[in-house]
């Protein structure tokens, strides 16, 4: 899974919204880690995990004074990319890749701030929540932003990863625009069977479109089929190029809607923190001015 997230950090991204979430995170999530990092000092140990490019590093940096920057592990499963002004704004920090939240190479009660964003959730909760708990110092604690099923940022997703599904099901878009390109090879433009093909597929699109328009868009299906019925020398290049990407959106989507937690994993995902000895403090949704849905905190300290 980490192999689409190097890619994604090599594009000098700072947080995982891409161009919608350019700078750092603002409002309600800035908020809600402003609450913790604003008590930290340089006596602090903080790690975070499934940094991606620092963003949460980089609200620290915000919260925090110079001269009183705690000591912070930043690290990740993915290949990261830090860049100015994160990279060398203190010799306290330490980023680092290809590093698994299931075997932090941290030793037993040695931070006291332990945070994630979008990232623990990732991974195997039953290893990495045993590894929190291992590395937590006896008077630290946790928190993570987690992704919830019933979130802003996981319900069009899902939506979309359905439309990419039905895209590429047995008799959905791009077998129909494969059809229509052979039919159109084999019996030219305006024949009969070509014309079948062709108005299939518009009625199809017409469908999808009505259904739910946001995610048939986000797709790019309707620019893909511009682009290969326009340019018939390219035409398997662009076929190729489209399916690569509803391959990796689909995985990277899929990887998602089995990460974010919904009301019923809540309790599975209490019942890991109990076994491991951490103390829920707080387990409730983050919600935004407009009562939307964003995220789960997640607020735990060694029982
Ligand atoms: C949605 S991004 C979050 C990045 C960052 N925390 C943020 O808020 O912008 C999820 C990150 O989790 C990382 N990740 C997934 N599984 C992981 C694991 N087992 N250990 C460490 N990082 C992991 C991915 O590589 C990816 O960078």
């Amino acid at each position: 899974m980490s192999n689409y997230w190097s890619q994604y950090w090599r594009q000098g991204h700072l947080t995982s919204f891409g161009d919608d979430i350019k700078d750092n995170y603002v409002g309600t999530l800035k908020n809600v880690w402003s609450e913790v990092f604003s008590a930290l000092n340089k006596d602090d140990r903080v790690i975070d995990i499934a940094t991606g490019n620092g963003a949460l590093v980089g609200l620290i940096y915000d919260a925090v004074r110079q001269d009183n920057l705690p000591y912070i592990d930043a690290i990740d499963l993915a290949k990261i990319q830090i860049k100015e002004p994160l990279l060398n704004k203190s010799e306290q920090t330490h980023f680092a890749g290809g590093i698994n939240c299931e075997q932090l190479p941290f030793t037993d009660n040695s931070a006291n701030l332990i945070i994630s964003q979008f990232g623990i959730e990732y991974s195997n909760l039953k290893k990495s929540l045993a590894e929190v708990a291992r590395v937590l110092a006896e008077t630290g604690q946790a928190q993570f932003i987690c992704h919830h099923h019933d979130s802003i940022i996981v319900k069009p997703n899902l939506a979309i990863l359905m439309m990419s599904l039905e895209l590429q099901s047995k008799s959905g878009g791009m077998s129909i625009v494969k059809r229509l390109l052979a039919e159109l090879d084999k019996t030219g433009k305006g024949s009969p069977k070509s014309e079948n093909w062709r108005n299939k597929l518009n009625k199809y699109m017409e469908k999808l479109l009505k259904t739910d328009k946001n995610s048939f868009m986000a797709t790019n299906f309707h620019l893909f089929v511009k682009a290969v019925l326009q340019n018939q020398a390219k035409q398997s290049e662009i076929i190729n190029g489209f399916e690569q990407e509803l391959k990796g959106s689909i995985a990277r989507l899929t990887d998602l809607a089995n990460a974010a937690i919904s009301k019923v994993e809540q309790s599975k995902v209490s019942s890991l923190c109990k076994q491991n000895h951490l103390t829920i403090v707080d387990f409730s949704a983050v919600v935004d001015d407009q009562n939307n849905i964003l995220a789960w905190k997640i607020l735990l300290t060694k029982a």
